[in-house]
């Protein structure tokens, strides 16, 4: 017979959480690798707490946020809430946290710059501030063409133009380039749900707005 485990504290909860997610994504290479969760975790913290959310909520949800995109599961939306109450159970995490975390998760994807995924709880609202911070900046810029490379797009082809999809099935099915992707990016500004999320994107969408200009000034021979 299995002997029930002790209950497990908050830290030790979000500690094997964090060993769990860290083994699930290992080795990936499109940008949804441990070190975007720990990004997205670093940010979730400082807007949560700055918005007074449920930082246990917040934590856990950042570090499973993107819990089954490293198989890119077949285009099932459900994959990832599924993935992630099956860990959360298997910790005995208490119900109504685990129904949060898997709400937000089950929300969270970006699913083209026209579609809207509002969410519903504060939680929910830092947890894809900070996700979509990840997409913008430095950071995001990166991110963008290491995901364009690893989905064989070109880097950037000015006879394709760049085009806000009005449902995820176009999003999806859509052929398009890295730089492209790049203008549904700088949507996202205006799409942040906190205070605290809004002002970490000024400086950020500022920053890709100069590489954008800086890359076509160099396209066309200028600079
Ligand atoms: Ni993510």
């Amino acid at each position: 017979m299995v002997k029930p485990e002790a209950v497990l504290s908050r830290e030790e909860i979000l500690r094997r959480t964090e060993l769990f997610i860290r083994e699930q994504l290992a080795g990936d290479s499109s940008g949804h690798d441990w070190w975007h969760i720990a990004r997205v975790r670093a940010s979730a913290m400082v807007i949560g707490r700055a918005e007074n959310a449920d930082m246990y909520v917040v934590e856990l949800a950042a570090l499973l946020h993107d819990v089954a995109d490293w198989k890119f599961h077949g285009g099932d939306d459900s994959a990832g809430p599924k993935a992630a109450r099956a860990w959360l159970e298997s910790l005995a995490v208490e119900g109504e946290a685990i129904d949060q975390v898997c709400e937000i998760i089950a929300t969270i994807s970006f699913k083209g710059a026209k579609v809207a995924t509002p969410m519903h709880t504060l939680e929910g609202r830092v947890v894809q501030d900070a996700d979509r911070l990840d997409a913008i900046g430095a950071v995001g810029i990166a991110r963008t063409f290491a995901y364009g490379g690893h989905a064989g797009q070109a880097m950037h082809d000015p006879t394709l133009a760049a085009e806000a999809h009005a449902t995820f099935a176009d999003y999806k099915s859509k052929r398009t380039t890295t730089i492209n992707h790049f203008h549904e990016k700088l949507l996202l500004k205006d799409r942040m749900n906190t205070t605290a999320g809004r002002r970490l994107a000024e400086a950020r969408h500022a920053f890709m707005e100069t590489f954008l200009r800086q890359f076509d000034n160099e396209w066309n021979g200028r600079s």
